[in-house]
C-alpha cells in the first residue's frame, strides 16, 4: 500500500449518527490540518489525473467539499476550475441538474459557458456515497456539451455501491477506511 494513502486514511475521522441517525459520517477536513498530508493527498490525485487523463482541458469541483481539492488541482496542472454549486449559489446563465444523495435531495447548477463542446473534464469530489452527485454532476457535464474523463474521488462507501450509477471512469483510492 502507498504509504501516502495510509497517512490520509489514518486522519479521516468517523462520526456516528451525523447528520442524520444511521449515517457514519466521514469528515475529511481533518486532513487539511496536517499539510503534510494534504500534500500526500494532493499528490495522489494530481498521479491520478496525469496517468487516466493526460490531455484534460477543465478542473470541475463539486459543492462545497470537491472546492477543496478540485481548486488547488487545476491549478497545479494549470487548468481552469469550473465550480458546480447547489442551487442559488451562481450568478449569470445556468444549467441545471437535480440530484439525491446520501442524505436527502438538491440541485447542482454550472454556468452554462464554463464548458465547451468536447472539452474533457475530470469532476473531483471528497466522497463518493450513493453517487447521486457524482452521476448529476456527470450529466451536467454532457448536457453542457464535455466529455467526463474521469470522475475523481478520494473516499468510496463502497457498501452504497455509487459506482454502479456512474456511467464514466472512477478510481476512488480509499474505499476500506475503519469505522473508528
Ligand atoms: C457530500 C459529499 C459528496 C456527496 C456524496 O456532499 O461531499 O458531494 O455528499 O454523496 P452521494 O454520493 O450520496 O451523492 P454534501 O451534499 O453533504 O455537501 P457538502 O460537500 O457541502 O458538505
Ligand atoms: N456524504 C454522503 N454521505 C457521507 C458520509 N457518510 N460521510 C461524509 N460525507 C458524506
Amino acid at each position: 500500500m502507498d504509504e501516502r494513502v495510509e497517512r490520509i486514511k489514518n486522519k479521516i475521522t468517523a462520526y456516528p449518527d451525523f447528520p442524520k441517525p444511521g449515517i457514519l459520517f466521514r469528515d475529511i477536513f481533518s486532513v487539511l490540518q496536517t499539510p503534510l498530508v494534504f500534500h500526500d493527498l494532493m499528490a495522489v490525485l494530481e498521479e491520478k489525473v496525469k496517468s487516466v487523463c493526460p490531455d484534460v482541458d477543465i478542473i470541475m469541483g463539486l459543492d462545497s467539499r470537491g472546492f477543496l481539492f478540485g481548486a488547488p488541482l487545476a491549478l497545479s496542472l494549470n487548468k481552469p476550475f469550473v465550480p458546480v454549486r447547489k442551487r442559488g449559489k451562481l450568478p449569470g446563465e445556468l444549467k441545471q441538474v437535480s440530484y439525491t444523495l446520501e442524505y436527502g435531495t438538491d440541485v447542482f447548477e454550472a454556468q452554462a459557458s464554463s464548458i465547451k463542446q468536447g472539452q474533457k473534464v475530470v469532476i473531483v469530489d471528497d466522497l463518493l456515497a450513493t453517487g447521486g452527485s457524482m452521476k448529476a454532476a456527470s450529466e451536467l457535464v454532457k448536457e453542457m456539451g464535455g466529455v467526463v474523463a474521469l470522475c475523481l474521488v478520494c473516499i468510496e462507501l463502497a457498501d452504497l455501491k455509487g459506482r454502479d450509477k456512474l456511467k464514466d471512469p472512477c478510481f476512488p483510492f480509499m474505499s476500506d477506511l475503519n469505522v473508528e
